[in-house]
């Protein structure tokens, strides 16, 4: 499938890698491009060779936020009636595989929430988080309200969310809403790094995994760490556990098969 606002590819044929590609508009999100990360997220969650998706941007803009002049003349109506972002923005929560945002520059407004959608952010020493839809008359409209206090503690979710200002990539770590930071110049290989490191551990471990960190945030703590022991169990069902410990034990590198 040929994308006109994003770019796609693969690496090593197990890592996908989606390259958000509006430059003039410091990559604004408008349906189209929502509608493609949608199609590209999906593709590559069926891809049996893919095991860990990237979304990136580019050096100056992961994104600015969901586009302005797209929406600046919608109504209530418009957007009640129309499921605005949730038409088309929920996709990639339904992605099962790990997705890992590499973000260099601005990721602001519905930028900041794409990126917290993802599984972890790694961010380059140039990148500046921010919901700045206050100064719009606005309030974050794709979950900066519910996943920056669940990150970055209330104070500093209130802090963003008030006063639009930005946090960039050192007080991102530091409020752990990002998991690294490096220089910009190896964003790239940092983030391809990890996700070859995802691609190479049991598929169904690294599912589990994902499935279980974020029941953490939707259950009490008896219910996930019950979610939790279920699933663990149910691992001893695969083959890439008894590969994994086999391996351990005899002090080799585990091959595993994904089953
Ligand atoms: N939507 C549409 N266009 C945007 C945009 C956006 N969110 N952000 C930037 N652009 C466009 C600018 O209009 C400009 O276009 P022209 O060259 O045609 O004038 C181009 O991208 C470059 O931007 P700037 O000239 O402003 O670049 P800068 O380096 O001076 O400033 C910036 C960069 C600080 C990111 C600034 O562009 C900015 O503040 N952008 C808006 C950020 C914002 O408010 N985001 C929240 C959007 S609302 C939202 O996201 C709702 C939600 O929760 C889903």
């Amino acid at each position: 499938m040929s994308y006109a606002m994003i770019e796609v590819r693969t690496e090593a044929e197990k890592v996908g890698i989606i390259t958000l590609n509006r430059p003039k508009q410091l990559n604004a999100l408008n349906d189209q491009l929502m509608n493609e990360l949608g199609a590209a997220l999906q593709a590559f969650d069926a891809d049996e060779r893919i095991g860990c998706i990237i979304v990136t941007g580019s050096e100056k803009a992961f994104a600015a936020g969901a586009d302005i002049s797209a929406m600046a003349k919608y109504s209530f109506a418009d957007v009640y009636k129309g499921d605005f972002i949730s038409r088309n923005w929920e996709t990639i929560r339904s992605i099962r595989k790990p997705v890992i945002a590499a973000v260099s520059g601005f990721a602001l407004g519905g930028g900041c929430e794409l990126a917290m959608m993802c599984d972890f952010i790694i961010a380059a020493d140039n990148a500046k988080f921010g919901q700045p839809e206050i100064k719009l008359g606005v309030i974050p409209g794709a979950g900066g309200t519910q996943r920056l206090p669940r990150a970055v503690g209330k104070a500093k979710a209130m802090d963003m969310a008030l006063t639009g200002r930005m946090m960039d990539a050192e007080e991102a770590e530091r409020a752990g809403l990002v998991s690294r930071v490096v220089p910009l110049g190896k964003l790239q290989d940092e983030a391809l790094g990890a996700a070859l490191t995802i691609s190479d551990f049991s598929r169904v471990a690294v599912m589990a995994a994902k499935e279980s960190v974020n029941r953490a945030f939707e259950s009490g703590l008896s219910d996930g760490v019950m979610f939790e022991r279920r699933l663990f169990h149910a691992l001893f069902a695969t083959e890439d556990q008894k590969e994994g410990m086999d391996a351990f034990l005899n002090k080799r590198k585990a091959v595993f098969t994904h089953r």
